[in-house]
């Protein structure tokens, strides 16, 4: 059995649908029987609980040869990395219960770094975390930014006519399909062949800039020449607090993407063949329904 954390969401669900078209058993887990359907009827066992339950999670991973965990994020939380922290330790705790031997873990670029990446920090210290466990093989899989984050800016790009984050529009940054990530992890959880801690990060296609990002989902768009615009991390704190997420949340994000521009979220050993993806940006968009593409 192979057990999925996150089964909804953009990188386990990628997971669970690869483990099941290769024929593997596949657990899924999520907070809501009603949003795993889908995964049940194509083959999937699913769990449905909270995940910073360590019961729950004791029970879910019991009997797999391996797992894919992560932590999923609460941008509501007024305390984020308090919430993170218990969902971390609801993991390791049930890791170490339940005796897996093998687990996938997803991190992120930047997890190396001690302080001053915002909401990177959860990931260093849930890494750290992952690290006490003995008798257990873990792979940290540190990739850059999903693709999927362009999309959160449909709203504004639909109402405002342009993309705006605090990234710099100029510098050129690692991204990643969500899609690629879950070929690593699926792939990972069926092989389980690597001993003791490993981290492999994922860097992507290319790197690439925010303008030339909205230049091409713009086009995908029919917005040719969409505008990225670039907000001072006051300006971008406060959008965020308007579109509903806590004050942690909005600095921590704010404080990563300081990080960003000022080159301190870096790959260890810059790009190579084995930490580049095939997926590129224009590939990504290509592929977005209208619908969720804003027509
Ligand atoms: N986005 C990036 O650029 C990036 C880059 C590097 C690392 N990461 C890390 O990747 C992880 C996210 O991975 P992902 O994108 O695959 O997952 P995701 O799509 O963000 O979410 C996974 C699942 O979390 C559940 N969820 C949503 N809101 C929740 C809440 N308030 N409390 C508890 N569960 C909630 C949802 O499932 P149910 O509602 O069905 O339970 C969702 O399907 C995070 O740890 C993030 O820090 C992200």
């Amino acid at each position: 059995m192979l057990t999925v954390m996150g089964a909804t969401g953009n990188t386990g669900k990628k997971v669970v649908e690869m483990l099941l078209a290769a024929g593997q058993p596949v657990r899924a887990l999520g907070r809501s029987e009603q949003r795993l359907g889908e995964l049940a009827a194509r083959g999937a066992e699913v769990l449905a609980g909270d995940p910073s339950d360590a019961a729950f999670l004791t029970r879910a991973f019991h009997g797999s040869s391996a797992v894919y965990v992560m932590l999923p994020e609460d941008r509501e939380s007024p305390d984020y990395h308090q919430d993170q922290r218990r969902k971390g330790e609801a993991i390791v705790q049930a890791i170490r219960e339940s005796r897996v031997r093998h687990v996938v873990a997803l991190s992120s670029l930047g997890a190396d770094q001690p302080e001053g990446t915002g909401l990177l920090l959860t990931l260093r210290a849930q890494e750290e975390r992952l690290k006490t466990l003995r008798d257990t093989n873990i792979l940290l899989l540190r990739p850059a930014s999903f693709f999927e984050n362009f999309l959160n800016a449909l709203p504004l790009i639909q109402h405002q006519g342009i993309n705006a984050d605090s990234v710099d529009p100029d510098l050129s940054v690692p991204v990643i399909a969500s899609r690629d990530i879950a070929a690593v992890a699926a792939s990972a959880l069926q092989r389980r062949d690597w001993n003791s801690v490993v981290v492999r990060e994922l860097l992507g296609q290319r790197d690439l800039s925010y303008r030339e990002a909205t230049r091409i989902l713009g086009a995908r768009l029919g917005r040719p020449g969409l505008d990225y615009v670039q907000l001072p991390p006051g300006e971008m704190h406060q959008a965020l607090v308007q579109a509903g997420m806590s004050e942690t949340f909005a600095g921590l994000y704010v404080q990563m993407t300081q990080a960003f521009n000022e080159g301190r979220v870096q790959p260890r050993a810059g790009r190579t063949a084995d930490n580049t993806t095939p997926t590129r940006f224009e590939d990504f968009v290509a592929e977005l329904p209208l619908d969720s593409a804003g027509h």
